[in-house]
């Protein structure tokens, strides 16, 4: 810890110098309030030890120009006996405490332990209030169990370098949580950057990333910052990952492993201190395995996987979801006309576009309810919508023919009901001949008993 020494003895100086630096203290010291002054402003010091009568500035002085500049640092003022007026008052101005002349190192050495005590209480307090923050984390709603270990993960890595690989269909938050990411950590009043590989062309990557020198290339007609360097101390969030091309995979390797690279067209190593935060809406290992994406960059950017689930493994969250965007979208007093079957119709879709799905039907319901109702048709999350990811459990056919035979019984029944059983009809909405139609449902629909 940093420690000054305000005082104009220069016995006492040299006497505290020697015990505080025995103690471990990175000791500076300074014979006068000026000169102290100057030094808190150059070295930062976290405790001021400081007399109160000193030339030039005096104690009380220099004791509320130090915490007006830094209120956390703690100032321990050293006192005459006759003036222990003035030192109790300089309690009231924020000085940690104060010693009378003479004084015991013990006493000293005690008043810097619970400084130190203190200190580590506070910190602690500060981490604990961060991570309370972030499990608290406004913008990413949702109860399920899926969404508080995402926000528990968050709060676990947001302080830490590491590379993130956050893996989620479209519209399940992965940029937000990327942000979320960014804003949690100590980066966050650096550049958020976001990349994203399949918006740009793949003979434009390369410079676009690491940006290029005046007349690297016809075209380059001056020098070019890339993606990589304005990101430096901030995030950098690359989307689609796994549309990386593969030919310029191991110079992205490269940069996230050395954290320095050269520009196209360049001869010096640039450095950065980024952190890497990735997404992919497909799984990246199969990339690997489809020799798509290579198997080292994979393994660096996996360090922690993040992995957002569909909306529809975790309807729980619908409601939240629901409501927060009906407020986010200024109509907090339409959320009372949701009716039990809007809710009902809600859980029941299957979301293919995830929680973009949900704010923008929201955004529907909001706009098709000035007859004060919200008509559950317009929503139109009707079932041919739905089906996409409803698979039906494969594993209950005993084979292929017999799921075949399934399939074809319904749509025949189907379409017998569609023309009130009139085969000739059913045959031409199924586009078959007659007779085969015919014989079709005697094998697979007996009951209905066709000739
Ligand atoms: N848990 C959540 N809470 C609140 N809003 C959410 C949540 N998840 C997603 N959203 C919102 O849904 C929209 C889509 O999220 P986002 O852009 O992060 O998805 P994405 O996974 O990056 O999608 P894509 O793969 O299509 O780029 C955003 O408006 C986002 O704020
Ligand atoms: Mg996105």
């Amino acid at each position: 810890m940093k420690l000054l020494i305000i005082e104009d003895e220069k016995i006492t100086r040299i006497s505290l110098t020697g015990i505080l630096q025995r103690e471990g203290y990175e000791v500076s010291t300074a014979e006068d309030g000026e000169e102290g002054l100057a030094l808190f402003k150059s070295l930062r010091p976290e405790i001021v030890i400081t007399d109160l009568r000193l030339p030039k500035i005096g104690g009380m002085d220099v004791l509320q120009t130090i915490l007006s500049l830094e209120p956390r640092c703690k100032i321990v003022l050293i006192t005459a006996y006759a003036s222990v007026d003035t030192a109790i008052s300089s309690l009231k101005l924020g000085a940690f405490d104060y010693l009378t002349k003479p004084f015991s190192p013990e006493k000293l050495l005690s008043i810097l332990r619970n400084i130190t005590l203190l200190q580590s209480a506070l910190d602690e307090n500060a981490e604990l209030r961060n991570r309370l923050e972030i499990l608290q984390e406004k913008n990413i709603i949702g109860s399920s169990l899926a969404i508080r270990k995402l926000k528990e993960t968050i709060a676990q890595i947001a302080h830490n370098d590491s590379t993130i690989l956050i893996e989620g269909e479209s519209g399940t938050g992965k940029e937000l949580v990327a942000r979320a990411l960014h804003k949690a950590s100590s980066r966050r009043d650096a550049p958020f950057v976001t990349v994203s590989c399949s918006s740009i062309p793949e003979s434009l990557l390369e410079s676009e990333l690491f940006g290029h020198e005046k007349g690297a290339f016809t075209g380059a007609i001056k020098k070019h910052i890339g993606y990589f360097e304005r990101a430096n101390k901030g995030t950098l969030f690359i989307d689609d990952i796994d549309d990386f091309p593969l030919s310029m995979q191991v110079k992205l390797l490269r940069v996230i492993q050395e954290r320095e690279f050269i520009p196209v067209g360049g001869t010096a190593n640039v450095t950065i201190d980024v952190r890497f935060v990735c997404a992919t809406k497909i799984n990246l290992k199969k990339r690997v395995e489809e020799k798509q994406f290579r198997e080292d960059l994979y393994y660096r950017l996996n360090i922690i996987p993040i992995r957002i689930p569909p909306l529809c493994d975790r309807k729980e969250d619908i409601p939240l979801l629901v409501d927060h965007f009906f407020r986010k979208h200024r109509a907090e007093d339409k959320i009372m006309l949701l009716t039990h079957e809007i809710y009902a119709a809600l859980r029941e879709y299957d979301w293919p576009g995830n929680v973009r799905e949900l704010e923008n039907i929201v955004e529907r319901m909001i706009a098709l309810s000035f007859s004060g109702a919200i008509d559950l048709s317009v929503l139109d999350l009707s079932d041919k919508r739905r089906g996409g990811r409803q698979r039906e459990n494969y594993a209950d056919y005993s084979s292929f023919d017999e799921f075949i035979a399934k399939k074809e019984a319904e749509m025949l029944e189907w379409a017998m009901e569609s023309c009130q059983n009139n085969v000739t009809s059913a045959a031409k909405l199924l586009k078959i001949p007659r007779t085969t139609l015919s014989s079709k449902i005697r094998r697979l629909l007996p009951h209905l008993k066709v000739h």
